[in-house]
């Protein structure tokens, strides 16, 4: 009988427990002890992990968070946090460790495969949707559901006072969640990494449309998502360019963490689920190193570092539909 181990690190997001409770159903079934490390790879660090047995799943597969806690974890970053991790796994006499989370948490994973021998299994967990390799990650269905409503709320209030708001959405260094949530929320403009070229050309872009917008219609409201770490400085560095535009009224809203929270949407609850039970069904196979993920509609596993050194590029026909939507004739974005 296999000892599996199970962590949830990084950024949480909603469906990680959809996960742990697959994993827990699928390990009882199969007849193998799963344990679960507490706040993420800090828990592996300090041997600090609870028996996850059948009692753990009731009502777990709607809770939002991580029943597991999570982290980002400095120590797993030098070389003797990887030993020490290599080297707990090996004293707890671990067979497989199963690591949900983003990319950084496959590097650290990655880096514990050097140094150890048992087998290491990846699920992504991340609502930014930033990993290569696998058609979505778990979170992000459901952080595109809170970001739409979200800017749905926005939007009553941007079109009582014909106001133009600027939304910022979480995402890291990538479009995903930015453009799903501009394009479900109806958004007139959104600025993602993937097309930022400089705040001089959105600038104008944005600016013509809402001239355009406001010339066509008289006083209207303007919704611009933004997603974070692209604009220079920010909203604040954005509502200070439109101002020197005359466009003033500006309200900045953040989204911020609200994006990470939330019982999951059935997406994200069914793709956490069929992870969690893929995942363990290749526990004690040869199969090691890899992340499992979902292309088409089907299992496969990665080799884990090709889910960072590949960059997963935007739906193509999302990125098509927002270009036309937003209106074409005032951008060439
Ligand atoms: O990776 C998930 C994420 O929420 C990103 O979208 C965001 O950039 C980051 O984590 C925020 O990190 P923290 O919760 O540590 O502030």
């Amino acid at each position: 009988s296999k000892r599996v181990a199970i962590l949830t690190s990084g950024g949480d997001a909603p469906g990680m427990n959809a996960c742990i409770r697959a994993s827990i159903i699928a390990c009882q079934k199969a007849n193998y002890t799963l344990l679960g490390y507490k706040h993420g790879y800090n828990g592996l660090l300090q041997q600090e992990y609870i028996p996850l047995s059948l009692d753990s799943t009731h009502n777990l597969i709607q809770q939002g968070g991580t029943i597991l806690h999570s982290a980002r974890c400095k120590e797993l970053k030098s070389h003797e946090g990887i030993k020490k991790a290599a080297n707990n796994l090996m004293k707890a006499e671990i067979d497989t460790l199963i690591v949900i989370g983003g990319d950084g948490s496959f590097r650290g994973a990655a880096e514990i495969g050097k140094e150890w021998k048992g087998q290491i299994l990846g699920i992504p967990g991340t609502i930014d949707n930033d990993i290569s390799g696998t058609d979505a990650t778990i979170g992000y269905f459901t952080a595109i559901d809170t970001a739409m409503s979200s800017i749905d709320k926005v939007r009553d209030t941007a079109d009582a006072f014909e106001r133009i708001f600027l939304i910022e959405v979480m995402g890291r260094n990538a479009g995903f969640l930015a453009l799903n949530a501009a394009l479900s929320s109806a958004a007139d403009y959104v600025v993602v990494p993937e097309f930022f070229e400089s705040a001089d050309k959105e600038i104008e872009k944005i600016v013509t449309q809402i001239k355009a917008q406001r010339a066509l219609k008289g006083p209207v409201s303007f919704i611009v998502v933004v997603a974070e770490n692209v604009w220079p400085k920010g909203l604040s560095g954005l509502t200070e360019e439109l101002m020197k535009h005359d466009i003033s009224d500006v309200r900045p809203v953040t989204l911020g963490h609200v994006q990470r929270g939330g019982s999951p949407v059935a997406q994200d609850r069914l793709l956490a689920t069929t992870l969690g039970e893929f995942a363990i069904s290749l526990v004690g196979s040869d199969i090691t190193n890899i992340m499992v993920g979902e292309v088409n509609q089907r299992p496969v596993t990665v080799p884990l570092h090709k889910t960072w050194e590949n960059t997963k590029p935007l739906n193509e026909a999302h990125v098509e539909a927002m270009r036309t939507l937003m209106n074409e004739r005032y951008s060439s974005w």
